[in-house]
């Protein structure tokens, strides 16, 4: 019998409908001692909530967070909302005794992530925050590669994420949808969106940023808000891109952009090191591209390993050897991996204290960006 654990999920978004997605599935292909509940969704127009959840099953609506929070039934808190959202709900759900499940990035600076952090330590409950790219069979097979000593000593990190949907000036900030724009609803602009998933997974794989020399821009500089109706200043960051140093002596490039004609999710990663070096391009995500100078001379080659064998991270759990899976995968190995750690008693990460090292960084980098000068990763 596994034992349920009922889901109050906070935004029913693309996020929520990725989660919502994840928590229907994952007993189906994973053997775990907990099964999520869709209990509620919580979402501010009842109309809307109510169509939400009677399409995706959640047996009740919120229409105020808080309510949801303090509801006795519900075991976790999944926050799928804005960014400036994920602090008070957080505390809040922690100060109720709720595991929380947080979208990224954790908070809109270290000072609020900090908060949270103490928040769900202080509870003594569960938390993660959805770093999904972790979850990416390929990606979570580079990791497996990258410790067992493959690639050895490792020299370059080289991350971009290139999108192109905010090029038209006629585009508005803030409100539903664009609130990504808005730097009070969204903090940073691809800093804390995009380049927050480059940095999680970098640090993941090659250990933690010291230091980092930064450059953004803000090509569109006034857009009409859609809360105010007023041509309001644009506070995000349209494009940022950084050099950093890894504590592990290694070096790095990271860029990203809302304004690279052409790209929609061009998110990519290459590591090279002593005997190795790996590609990974989301748009291929079950491959991962593997160069070993160790084989012998004629045959040496980049080769492109379809990360889809029983033997590969994840996927024993789902078809047969050679059928690959997709993005929305990512969220139930997530699911999974949380809900696994509730048993064993070993978290899944990244945990709030884990994305705090991210928030870390990308405060630095938009600091670097201000003055011009290296920061170091505190
Ligand atoms: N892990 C990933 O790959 C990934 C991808 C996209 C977004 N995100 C993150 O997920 C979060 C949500 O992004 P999204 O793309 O789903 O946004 P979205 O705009 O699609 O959805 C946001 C949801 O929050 C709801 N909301 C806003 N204010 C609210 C309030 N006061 N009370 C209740 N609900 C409220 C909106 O109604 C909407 O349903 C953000 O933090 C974002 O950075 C992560």
């Amino acid at each position: 019998m596994t034992k349920p654990l009922n889901i109050g999920m906070i935004g029913y978004g693309f996020m929520g409908r990725t989660h919502s997605n994840a928590y229907a599935n994952v007993n189906h292909f994973f053997d775990l001692e907990h099964k999520p509940v869709l209990k509620a969704v919580c979402a501010r127009d009842e109309a809307k909530a109510k169509a939400f959840a009677e399409k995706w099953g959640y047996e009740s609506v919120e229409t105020d967070w808080k309510k949801l929070v303090a509801r006795k039934d519900i075991d976790a808190v999944d926050i799928c909302t804005p960014n400036n959202l994920h602090a008070e709900i957080a505390i809040a759900a922690a100060k109720a005794g709720k595991m929380i499940l947080c979208e990224k990035p954790l908070s809109m600076n270290v000072a609020e992530g900090l908060e949270m952090c103490q928040a769900v330590e202080k509870a003594g409950v569960p938390n993660i925050v959805w770093y999904n790219y972790r979850r990416v069979p390929a990606v979570t097979f580079a990791r497996q590669l990258i410790d067992e000593g493959k690639l050895g000593r490792i020299f370059h990190y080289r991350a971009v994420f290139l999108q192109d949907w905010t090029i038209s000036a006629d585009l508005p900030q803030g409100g539903t949808a664009l609130w990504r724009l808005d730097a009070a609803a969204a903090g940073s602009g691809v800093t804390g969106d995009l380049l927050a998933h480059c940095i999680d997974t970098a640090i993941w794989l090659n250990g933690s940023i010291s230091t980092v020399n930064a450059m953004t821009e803000t090509f569109v500089k006034e857009r009409k808000h859609n809360l105010t109706g007023r041509v309001e200043k644009v506070g995000i960051d349209d494009a940022c891109a950084f050099l950093c140093r890894f504590k592990n002596g290694s070096l790095a490039t990271f860029e990203s952009t809302r304004y690279a004609r052409g790209h929609k999710a061009l998110y990519t990663f290459e590591i090279n090191g002593e005997h190795a070096s790996i590609k990974w391009d989301l748009h291929d995500l079950h491959r991962l591209q593997w160069f070993d100078h160790r084989t012998p001379g004629p045959l040496r080659a980049w080769s492109s390993i379809h990360v889809t064998d029983g033997e590969h991270p994840y996927m024993s759990k789902w078809w047969v050897p050679g059928l690959q899976i997709g993005y929305e995968h990512t969220f139930v190995h997530q699911a999974a991996d949380f809900l696994e750690g509730l048993s064993s008693g070993q978290p899944a990460g990244p945990t709030f204290r884990e994305a705090l090292e991210t928030q870390k960084v990308c405060d630095a980098v938009l600091s670097s960006a201000k003055s011009g000068r290296w920061v170091e990763v505190l």
